[in-house]
């Protein structure tokens, strides 16, 4: 059987019907995540075809000094719920593509899609040993085995900033190469002279995406204070509008969070800001009882807190659910000043129509990735990864590959 046969009867729907099933998001966004997380095996078996070496000028007339690029060996990678089919195929394909070996631990919460993707990988003729997956509720084992092992060379991580520091100093025992994406806390900046509706679209997308569940997703909105008002009311408007259910039925437009503990945490964090004089203008108060929960899942109201600042709990934390709180600010100084506010560096988001402004203001920004007038950045073309306490490394774009290669200087005398 060929393998275009041997793959027929499996496709975009199925995968999406899985990852719905196990993690919630509604099914068209898991449509999009199937294509965006195909799109990286694509991106990577081309990019292999690009791995170069290079010679270096001679130091003497009877020398020449080369270098090449060798796999980095087996590679250890630790995958999130959140993202159960794209955060997989942006590890496992670049690590194959440099011609390693890949043994990954799927999130608790979301192995079935994983598991899937593995079995498609058998089926296209991956072969046998390259693409290993190990689900298991012994998560702190796991990542022991994996951090701990010598043939075990680079270790690849999403997840929390906690998680990433404890893997990071385990791995240091032997000396391995780590890549960490780990929390945020992105910012969406919307400046007095920036088109406000754009903005408001932008800022949603970015905020209830994956049900406000993604590293990348509005956390913090400051506006400026001449345009806060128009903003607050045009944001609560659309906010309003979501339709909360299961991530099977067609209507549904926002789903679950993954467990009961989301729910609470995001609650602590309204909580907190009600607590410290923020308000809402839209959603729920802290949910004292399980009214929101379903068969189907563990659902969050919508929810836009006003006036918050920066003695609030939320203005430091990743969320992490459907809640945002938007703050106030008078010049771009300040603005850049509450953004760098944190220990998280992944994604700023910035609205102006000011050229001059969006170069000054992108530049100030300590962030792995700024969109300007822009929050859809994510692309297997472009360079993932944050700064601070959101990590280190670069997932997808030509830069991907590196963190999976290892250059090796080769001297040949005699010449
Ligand atoms: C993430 O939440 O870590 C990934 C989001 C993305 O790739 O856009």
């Amino acid at each position: 059987m060929s393998n275009t046969s041997a793959l027929s009867g499996i496709g975009q729907d199925d995968l999406a019907k899985i990852m719905t099933l196990e993690q919630g998001k509604v099914l068209e966004e898991a449509r999009g995540e199937v294509a965006y997380g195909a799109a990286y095996i694509e991106w990577f078996a081309e990019e292999a075809k690009r791995i170069y070496g290079d010679v270096l000028p001679s130091m003497s007339q009877d020398r020449r000094s080369l270098v090449i690029k060798q796999p980095i060996g087996v590679v250890g990678a630790i995958t999130p719920w959140n993202f159960p089919v794209a955060m997989i195929t942006r590890k496992v394909a670049p690590a194959l593509a440099a011609g390693c070996s890949i043994v990954l631990k799927p999130a608790t919460e979301t192995p079935l899609s994983v598991l899937a993707i593995a079995e498609l990988a058998q089926r296209a003729g991956v072969p046998s040993g390259m693409f290993n997956v190990i689900p298991g509720m012994n998560a702190v084992q796991i990542g022991e085995q994996l951090t701990g092992h010598s043939l075990v060379k680079k270790v690849t991580f999403t997840g929390s900033t906690r998680v990433g520091k404890i893997l990071m100093a385990q791995a240091a025992q032997t000396v391995k190469r780590t890549s960490m994406e780990l929390g945020g806390n992105a910012p969406v900046l919307v400046f007095d002279d920036a088109d406000i509706d754009k903005a408001v679209d932008g800022a949603l997308a970015a905020k209830f995406r994956n049900a406000g569940q993604t590293c990348i997703c509005t956390n913090r909105i400051l506006v400026q204070s001449a345009v806060y008002e128009e903003f607050l009311s045009k944001f609560t408007k659309k906010v309003q509008e979501f339709v909360i259910g299961d991530g099977l039925d067609k209507s549904s437009t926002m789903g679950p969070l993954i467990t009961r503990t989301a729910v609470n945490g995001v609650s602590s964090l309204v909580e907190d800001a009600l607590n410290k004089g923020a308000k809402l203008t839209t959603g729920t108060k802290p949910i004292t009882d399980d009214s929101l929960e379903s068969e189907v899942g563990f659902f969050y109201q919508p929810t836009v807190i006003r006036d918050a600042d920066q003695s609030m709990r939320i203005a430091k934390e990743e969320v992490f659910g459907p809640v945002v709180p938007i703050f106030k600010f008078e010049t771009d100084d300040d603005a850049i000043a509450m953004a760098n506010d944190t220990e998280f560096g992944l994604a700023a988001y910035v609205f102006t129509k000011d050229q001059s402004r969006s170069w000054r203001v992108s530049e100030g920004l300590e962030y792995g990735m700024v969109g300007v007038n822009e929050t859809a950045i994510s692309s297997e073309v472009i360079p993932f990864g944050g700064v601070k306490e959101s990590g280190q490394g670069r997932e997808g774009s030509k830069y991907g590959l590196e963190d999976y290669l290892e250059m090796k200087y080769i001297c040949l005398g005699d010449v």
